[in-house]
């Protein structure tokens, strides 16, 4: 079994990312800027946010967080997109969701300048990734397609099962592994929770994406000998042995199912890290959109 290392994969394009940086600020020019947008306190969002202010910082961006209070209006919020869709210091943003209950999350993702957009979320980015015009992808499927193209995974013809058909990872990514493009050429069935007999779809797949978030979902008996598998899920479990009392597990149940795979990511370590190096990438992207 090859281990798919998101882990270094994500350190490797951090650090091709900061070569460019350097060689920018060599030329005089400024760095590219992010912004992250944070409402409320929740702890798995701001430890997210967190962690893109500090990856950013580290290849070289500058990156700043803007911390806004959890009874903030949605009229305010969509003041504060608008003022950074204006702002020419800032060349992409994010609105880490979920967003409070109050506000809808579609209204501010449609208000955010799809130009700015280096989380993928808006219609028009989703809209030209369905007829492959360049744009910005969402970050996990685009991380997702970063680690099969380097560990030359073959797509091609192959019967790929994504489980989940979320908006931020399985239906994108369903769209870009049955494109004509590299990491795709796939025959893709999307399995979500009305779907009946998923054992009889795993066990076809010569490939499968976990994105819907249950501990340990998918089992070794529900896979064939040299399946690869690409786990998106990140679920915590009690693990009172620990000194933090829990414990991050994926989608599928790795120590046994590694055992049959062929390729398998680990959790942490696999998707997790290249979520945030693809918003980087889709970060300076923006940032050549208006430098060059
Ligand atoms: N919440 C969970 N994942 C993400 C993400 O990739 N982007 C944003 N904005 N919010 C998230």
């Amino acid at each position: 079994m090859i281990l798919i290392d998101g882990k270094q994969t994500a350190a490797d394009i951090r650090e091709e990312i900061k070569g460019e940086v350097s060689e920018l600020v060599k030329q005089g020019k400024r760095p590219p800027h992010l912004v992250a947008v944070l409402v409320g306190n929740d702890p798995a969002s701001m430890t997210y946010v967190n962690s893109k202010e500090r990856l950013a910082k580290k290849i070289g961006f500058d990156s700043t967080v803007l911390r806004l209070d959890e009874t903030i209006s949605e009229a305010d919020l969509l003041k504060t997109v608008d003022e950074l869709n204006r702002d020419e210091s800032v060349d992409g943003y994010i609105v880490q969701l979920p967003l409070p209950a109050h506000i809808d999350e579609q209204k501010i993702i449609m208000a955010i300048d799809p130009d700015k957009d280096v989380d993928g979320f808006h219609p028009v980015n989703l809209g030209k990734m369905l007829v492959q015009l360049p744009g910005f992808l969402p970050a996990t499927p685009y991380g997702i397609m970063e680690l099969i193209k380097r560990y030359n995974i073959e797509t091609s013809g192959k019967n790929v099962l994504i489980v989940g058909r979320s908006l931020i990872v399985g239906r994108p990514l369903s769209i870009l592994m049955s494109q004509k493009r590299e990491g795709g050429n796939a025959t893709v069935t999307v399995a979500h929770s009305r779907t009946k007999n998923i054992k009889e779809l795993t066990l076809k797949a010569d490939i499968i994406i976990t994105a819907l978030g249950k501990a340990h979902f998918l089992t070794a008996d529900m896979v064939k000998e040299g399946v690869v598998v690409i786990d998106a899920g990140i679920n915590s479990i009690d693990a009172p042995d620990t000194k933090r009392g829990y414990r991050l597990v994926g989608d599928a149940d790795f120590e046994n199912i590694s055992k049959k795979a062929s390729f398998m990511t680990p959790v942490p370590g696999g998707v997790g890290p290249m979520t945030i190096a693809m918003l980087l990438k889709n970060t300076l992207q923006a940032y050549k959109l208006v430098e060059s």
